[in-house]
């Protein structure tokens, strides 16, 4: 079995959000030949992920003082045979909820490097009419 890991950073849930919907979509379109996929989704607005505090700890010692549920997101990415990383266009650019787990997520890398252990792909989500 492929496990993959859709995480989105819309501040809806994954059934309200166009992101989740878009992912939805392409993880039916994955295919591993002889291979049950599972996938599942994650909303970071369903999560209690705080702002990084830039205090670098991470660097140093390889983990984040913060208490949330980071960790628990980091785990189940570890554990992902593909990671689907979506966000929703938030004034051209990523969401601000988005942004704030990758700027959790990546000077930590740099010493446990979670996000560099399974293949990864990235949507992003727009509206339609320009604004
Ligand atoms: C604060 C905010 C800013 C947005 N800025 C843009 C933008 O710059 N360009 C755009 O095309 N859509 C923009 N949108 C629309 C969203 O990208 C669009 O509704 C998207 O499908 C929402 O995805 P979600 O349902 O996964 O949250 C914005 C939406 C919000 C809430």
């Amino acid at each position: 079995m492929k496990k993959i890991l859709v995480i989105v950073g819309s501040n809806k849930s994954i059934e309200q959000s166009n992101t989740a919907n878009l992912a939805k979509e392409l993880v039916q379109n994955i295919k591993v030949k002889g291979e049950v996929i599972n996938a599942e989704f994650i909303s970071l607005g369903e999560k209690n992920i705080q702002n990084c505090r830039g205090c670098l700890t991470c660097t140093k010692s390889g983990k984040c003082p913060i208490n949330d549920d980071l960790e628990k997101v980091k785990n189940r990415m570890k554990e992902a045979d593909l990671i689907i990383l979506g966000s929703p266009v938030h004034i051209s650019h990523v969401s601000s909820i988005y942004k704030n787990f990758l700027d959790r997520i990546f000077l930590n890398s740099t010493v446990n490097p979670v996000s560099m252990l399974s293949p990864q792909m990235a949507v992003v989500n727009k509206r339609q009419k320009s604004i």
